[in-house]
């Protein structure tokens, strides 16, 4: 059964990710696991734990000494010279080569949020970056990046949401599946993280996320499950939270249990950096701790290796770690092609990735009577706030990648310790400002930082056209309190729009906000945090050089009660957890996933009946595409993508169950991004993961037997006329 089910997802990935992509050549996994069970025996007791260990490379925690062959960046594991095994050299993260805190005092290229990467529902896309991140990181001498960020947006406040990709399980495990493959084409490990249900950051070291099995497999796990089978990552991080009740770096469940027994992973588990409660958590599946300076204790160095000279179990498990971490070193050559430090970069062919992967997840939320694109003759063009005039907002924390000459801006926000670095909002030196001036030399072009209204209002009353950029800064460590943009945007942005029905809002932010402006404004454009050519994407936009055809990948609320929990648990009762601070040790804190289950996002709104204020899927163009013809057999489905306005786009094909065997019930079952001239069709051909339809149930998957309705959908909300098919029962284990 195993072998069907992977077998279906392969053909379902292949449909979505034409054209064909290259992979670097992988040495075969069993010959990669061989030769690392071999290394094994020739490795002495002391050798045992070198591996299985190692630093936060950063010079800013106190005490910390970085080996000759380290770089400053997130994490250092020795290598053992003797037998040819190369140290791990670590950096973060899934949107580039991390700047923490301007540590290398060198730059990278940052690639837009994760939510904008998978507003492209492109796989390509993802792929391209994750290639481009990985080249950079090998180029300067790392060969693991901390790339793939997995989890669900269960919460859209969670602080980390700008780095994640989806609330769904299959566009997420997609997409990160593809960006690990990308990441892993340059011979180095990819890791895919957090695992798991890592849902906000409020108590980020206690929470405890309580769920049921059946609800965390459907939903959070299979979206990491998928990521794993596509992107065959090198390394899973677990996280920091409890699930019910057991750490995520600890849980015989989770590790043991979910992701090697069922799944039949055969890479390693890192650490997240302190986030090893205990020398047990060894036996419960954990194979490297990482940031070992965080954590109480440095467990799996000397103390492991004691514990394996008097217990059989722990002299198993610790040849069990050494073998998973060389086979995937041996898998991806990281001894036989190391990453080469010093490498030149080619920043313009990156940022040219950057911004393509930007101008393909920004989403046209709103535009009255074509104000959209704005006309050549528009002649007075006012530019109104979030620093437009210097670049494009960057969310923080341990992700953050700055370009090369660091960021344009940069406003502390205060705090103490070694981590204060980080807690600054930062932009990217990519101006809006100056990409619209280059784009339209003949038109006056002002600028306004907005901070007092009636500046702003002046000069929006004499303007063509008024474009206000409003920021809202997220974080690592620290969630949102609402759905509001600070600093008084929303009394600027509605007495600009007062001012000039023609307002154009552009939006710089890491999670969905409330726009009670909305009804006054004529177009609204959500550009997340959009990278390094964050400000060209934009202006290309604007001035539909590009045709936009992001989709959102997380619903916006119209108000925090649609949502399971009308405010992040613990976030009016706890301190703000900064990134790095220590953990509380008595402190403790439920996050009870089990109101809304493995209903994520749309499929939370569909089972309550409630509306958006735009649904998941959502997304305009500057032309019109028509959806049609879905016909379903079995776990396969096609369907006719047409453009029927007068320019060239890209749409995404949606696919929705929407009711099973009489039970309402809607589930995102395929996509694709079908890219139209004026006129053109497709037809457009999906396979079901038939887990996506499942329930699991008694430790496996079960298909009730009944009438299967399908429909095409605009996005979640807007559904075409269902299409029905009958499935015959079926059960099957992973
Ligand atoms: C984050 C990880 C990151 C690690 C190393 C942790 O605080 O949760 O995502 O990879 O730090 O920087």
């Amino acid at each position: 059964m195993a072998r069907r089910n992977s077998f279906a997802i392969s053909i379902a990935a292949a449909a979505l990710m034409a054209p064909a992509l290259t992979y670097a050549k992988q040495a075969p996994a069993a010959d990669a696991e061989a030769r690392a069970a071999a290394t094994v025996e020739q490795m002495s007791a002391d050798e045992k734990v070198v591996l299985t260990h190692g630093i936060m490379a950063l010079p800013f925690v106190p005490g910390t000494v970085i080996p000759a062959d380290g770089l400053p960046g997130a994490g250092y594991i020795a290598g053992i010279a003797r037998l040819g095994i190369p140290a791990l050299t670590e950096t973060d993260a899934s949107l580039g080569v991390s700047w923490v805190g301007g540590a290398r005092a060198d730059g990278a290229t940052p690639l837009p949020s994760g939510l904008s990467q998978a507003a492209s529902w492109n796989p390509d896309i993802l792929y391209k970056g994750g290639a481009m991140i990985g080249s950079e990181a090998r180029a300067k001498g790392f060969n693991v990046l901390l790339a793939g960020g997995a989890n669900l947006t269960r919460d859209p406040r969670n602080g980390r949401t700008f780095e994640y990709l989806s609330e769904d399980p299959l566009l997420t495990g997609i997409l990160v599946g593809s960006a690990i493959k990308g990441v892993q084409s340059n011979h180095i490990i990819s890791t895919i993280k957090h695992f798991a249900l890592n849902g906000q950051e409020t108590g980020r070291k206690f929470v405890n996320s309580v769920i049921s099995e059946a609800a965390a497999r459907e939903s959070d796990l299979l979206a990491f499950q998928i990521g794993i089978e596509q992107g065959q990552p090198g390394s899973v991080m677990c996280s920091y939270n409890l699930v019910n009740g057991a750490h995520g770096c600890d849980s015989d469940w989770l590790l043991n249990q979910v992701l090697k027994r069922d799944w039949r992973y055969k890479g390693f588990v890192m650490s997240d950096w302190g986030a090893v409660p205990s020398i047990a958590s060894a036996l419960h599946g954990l194979d490297q701790q990482s940031g070992e300076q965080l954590d109480a204790k440095v467990f799996f160095a000397k103390d492991l290796q004691t514990k394996a000279a008097i217990d059989p179990a722990y002299a198993a498990k610790l040849a069990d770690m050494n073998i998973r971490i060389l086979s995937q070193i041996f898998k991806y050559h990281l001894d036989t092609n190391p990453a080469k430090p010093g490498t030149a970069i080619d920043f313009a062919a990156n940022g040219a990735v950057a911004r393509e992967a930007a101008e393909q997840g920004i989403v046209l939320l709103h535009n009255q009577n074509g104000a959209l694109p704005l006309a050549a003759s528009a002649r007075r063009i006012s530019v109104i706030g979030g620093y437009a005039n210097s670049g494009v907002m960057s969310g923080a924390g341990s992700s953050q990648a700055q370009l090369p000459g660091g960021p344009s801006i940069t406003i502390p926000l205060g705090g103490d310790g070694p981590f204060a670095a980080l807690m600054q909002i930062q932009y990217h030196a990519s101006s809006p400002l100056k990409a619209i001036k280059a784009l339209n030399p003949g038109a006056q072009v002002i600028y306004r930082d907005g901070t007092t209204i009636a500046d702003a209002v002046a000069l929006a009353k004499k303007s063509d056209v008024a474009i206000v950029f409003a920021t809202k800064w997220s974080t690592e460590g620290l969630d949102a309190a609402d759905f509001s943009l600070p600093n008084g945007q929303d009394a600027l942005i509605a007495a600009v729009a007062e001012a000039n029905p023609n307002t154009i809002v552009v939006l710089e932010t890491g999670n969905p906000v409330a726009m009670p402006w909305l009804a006054k404004t004529a177009a609204v454009l959500e550009a997340w945090y959009p990278g390094g050519q964050g400000g060209e994407a934009i202006a290309n936009v604007l001035f539909g050089k590009v045709n936009p055809s992001g989709r959102l990948p997380i619903t916006f609320p119209a108000s925090a009660d649609q949502l399971p929990r009308p405010a992040v648990d613990g976030y009016n009762d706890l301190e703000p957890n900064f990134t790095g601070d220590p953990p509380t040790p008595d402190a403790k804190l439920n996050a009870d996933y089990n109101i809304e289950g493995s209903d994520v996002g749309y499929r939370w709104f569909a089972r309550k009946q409630q509306k958006a204020l735009f649904p998941f899927g959502f997304g305009l163009s500057y032309t019109t595409f028509a959806s049609s013809g879905l016909k379903v057999s079995g776990l396969n489905a096609s369907f006719t993508v047409k453009n029927t306005g007068s320019r060239q786009g890209a749409t995404v094909g949606q696919v929705y169950l929407v009711s099973r065997a009489g039970e309402a019930k809607q589930r995102l079952v395929g996509f694709a991004r079908v890219d139209l001239q004026p006129g053109a069709s497709q037809v457009v051909k999906v396979t079901f993961d038939p887990r996506i339809l499942a329930d699991w149930k008694d430790g496996g998957w079960s298909l009730p037997a009944g009438d299967y309705a399908f429909a095409l959908g605009d996005d979640a909300e807007h559904l075409g006329t269902p299409v029905t098919f009958h499935m015959v029962a079926r059960r099957w284990k992973d």
